[in-house]
């Protein structure tokens, strides 16, 4: 059983993340945290607590940054919507927020228990950034830290830039710049990662959790322009399935520098699989074995839709 603290901006990806990482036995969720991000940080917060009460989840949850370290916020609206879950609106969570700030959040659950909690970025990362300035030993007290984010070929919010790490920049270049390594799940996976008409088929039976969530969600994610073709892509699920098995997807080791000053290239995962082993501070994911990883997230789609309360 591995524990994880999944930070996240829920978000309709997000969403089905928190619950590959609930349903999979593998897995203890200890802790979840919001960031601004997909939208704005009321939303993603609250779409976290309903998420989590729909789930049937029991752990703590901390709201985090509301807007990167320098720039302006920027939110993804058209991709999932105004208030982040397509047209969904999950019944009034009765469960309260942490009186934590995800950031202290992060720092003493990380603290508490040393080399045992893996740490899940899957959406920008300025809450990552702010504890890494507040307290660097983080770095030594995650037992790994793995983003959804990034991009060695193109990016999604523009040709440079995927949408995690052009949200902050600034936070991003911390978070790579950090004595740990990064384990990027970047869209050269995350595209592999479609919820097309055969994978929904995998999905079908799944009760209140299909028809009251998933199939809105994937409907409502699936009309974006970008994944009209192949379907939707479930980035934030890839990084919770490789803390899961890291044996379902291949990466590669390289250095991996953030583009903040661009005019057209801030946001930028300047990706060298060709520097000097010394140098490397990532493992970049390459490769999905896709038919395990609609497995994996089918059975977790199971577990969750065979708990919901009633
Ligand atoms: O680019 C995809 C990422 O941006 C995902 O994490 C999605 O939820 C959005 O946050
Ligand atoms: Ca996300």
């Amino acid at each position: 059983m591995k524990k994880v603290l999944i930070d996240c901006d829920p978000g309709i990806d997000d969403a089905l993340a928190l619950a590959l990482a609930h349903g999979n036995p593998e897995l203890e969720v200890v802790g979840v945290t919001t960031v601004g991000g997909n939208v704005e940080l009321e939303h993603t917060t609250d779409n976290a607590l309903r998420l989590h009460d729909f789930y049937g989840m029991d752990v703590p949850i901390a709201r985090g940054a509301g807007r990167p370290l320098v720039r302006e916020p920027l939110t993804a609206g058209d991709v999932h919507g105004n208030t982040g879950l397509g047209d969904v609106l999950l019944p009034e969570p009765k469960s309260k927020l942490s009186d934590q700030h995800a950031v202290d959040f992060i720092i003493d659950t990380l603290a508490a228990a040393p080399g045992e909690i893996s740490l899940i970025a899957i959406g920008p990362l300025t809450n990552i950034a702010l504890a890494l300035r507040k307290e660097p030993r983080i770095t030594e007290w995650a037992a790994e830290f793995v983003i959804m984010g990034g991009s060695y070929t193109r990016g999604n919010r523009n040709p440079a830039a995927e949408f995690n790490i052009i949200a902050d920049p600034e936070a991003a270049a911390v978070a790579f710049g950090a004595p740990w390594r990064t384990v990027m799940v970047g869209l050269d996976l995350t595209h592999q990662a479609r919820a097309n008409a055969t994978v929904r088929e995998r999905f079908a039976d799944l009760g209140r959790l299909e028809t009251e969530l998933v199939t809105p969600c994937l409907d409502f994610y699936g009309q974006h322009i970008s994944y009209r073709d192949e379907g939707p892509a479930i980035h934030d699920a890839c990084a919770i399935a490789y803390v899961i098995d890291p044996s379902l997807i291949q990466t590669v080791s390289a250095r991996v520098d953030v583009e903040t000053q661009g005019r057209f290239t801030s946001g930028m995962t300047v990706t060298d699989f060709r520097a000097p082993a010394d140098q490397h501070n990532a493992d970049v994911a390459t490769t999905l074995d896709v038919d395990r990883f609609w497995t994996l997230m089918t059975g977790a789609l199971r577990n969750v839709a065979d708990r919901l309360p009633d």
